[in-house]
C-alpha cells in the first residue's frame, strides 16, 4: 500500500474539537483490515531490535501500541491520563497552551532498565510524548525510540523531542 493510500484512510475534520484545530480522524484506518495491518506493519518496522515493551498514550496510542506490542510479541505499557489508574501510580505533569496535563504509569509494570518503544497515534505539539516519555524514564525505563503514525509538521513536535529518536508512518502538513 503506498503513502498516498495510507493516508487517505485518515479523515481531517477541520474546527474539531475546537475552532482552528484540523483533527486527524484515524477510525477509518482502524475499521478497514488492510490499512490497519499496513499501519502496524509500517510501525513494527520502525521500531528497533531487542524491545521489552511498547507503550503507548491515551487514548488512541492504546490501540496502534496495543496491536504493535502483540505484533512484535512483548508486552504494552498504557500511559493514562490522570485519575483512571489505581495506586500505586508514578505521575507527571506538564504544560499545554492553556492549562495543564497529567499523565500516569502504574508503579511496578515498567522493569527498570527495560528497552521502551513509546507509540502514538499522532504526533503535533510533542507535549504528550514528551511527558510519557519522561515519566516512563523516572521509572527506570529507557525509552529507545518514539514512533508515531502520523505527524503534523509546523507544530514543534520534533524540537519538543529533540535528542530523541523520533520516526513516524505518515507525515501531514
Ligand atoms: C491527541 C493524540 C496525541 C496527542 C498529540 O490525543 O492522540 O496523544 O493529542 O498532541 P501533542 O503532540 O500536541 O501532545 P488527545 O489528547 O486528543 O487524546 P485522545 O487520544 O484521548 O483523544
Amino acid at each position: 500500500m503506498s503513502d498516498a493510500e495510507l493516508s487517505g484512510f485518515v479523515r481531517d475534520v477541520p474546527d474539531y474539537p475546537n475552532d482552528g484545530i484540523m483533527f486527524k480522524d484515524i477510525t477509518g484506518l482502524l475499521v478497514d483490515p488492510k490499512a490497519l495491518s499496513e499501519a502496524v506493519e509500517r510501525l513494527a518496522a520502525l521500531v528497533p531490535d531487542d524491545v521489552d515493551l511498547v507503550s503507548g498514550m491515551e487514548a488512541r496510542g492504546f490501540i496502534v501500541g496495543a496491536a504493535l506490542a502483540f505484533r512484535l510479541g512483548v508486552g504494552f505499557v498504557p500511559v493514562r491520563k490522570a485519575g483512571k489508574l489505581p495506586p500505586p501510580t508514578r505521575s507527571l505533569t506538564y504544560g499545554l497552551e492553556y492549562g495543564e496535563a497529567t499523565v500516569e504509569i502504574r508503579e511496578g509494570t515498567v522493569p527498570a532498565g527495560a528497552r521502551v518503544m513509546l507509540v502514538d497515534d499522532v504526533l503535533a505539539t510533542g507535549g504528550t510524548a514528551a511527558a510519557g516519555a519522561e515519566l516512563l524514564e523516572q521509572l527506570g525505563a529507557e525509552v529507545v525510540g518514539l514512533a508515531f503514525l502520523l505527524e503534523l509538521e509546523g507544530l514543534g513536535g520534533r524540537e519538543r523531542l529533540a535528542g530523541r529518536s523520533v520516526s513516524t508512518v505518515l507525515l501531514a502538513g
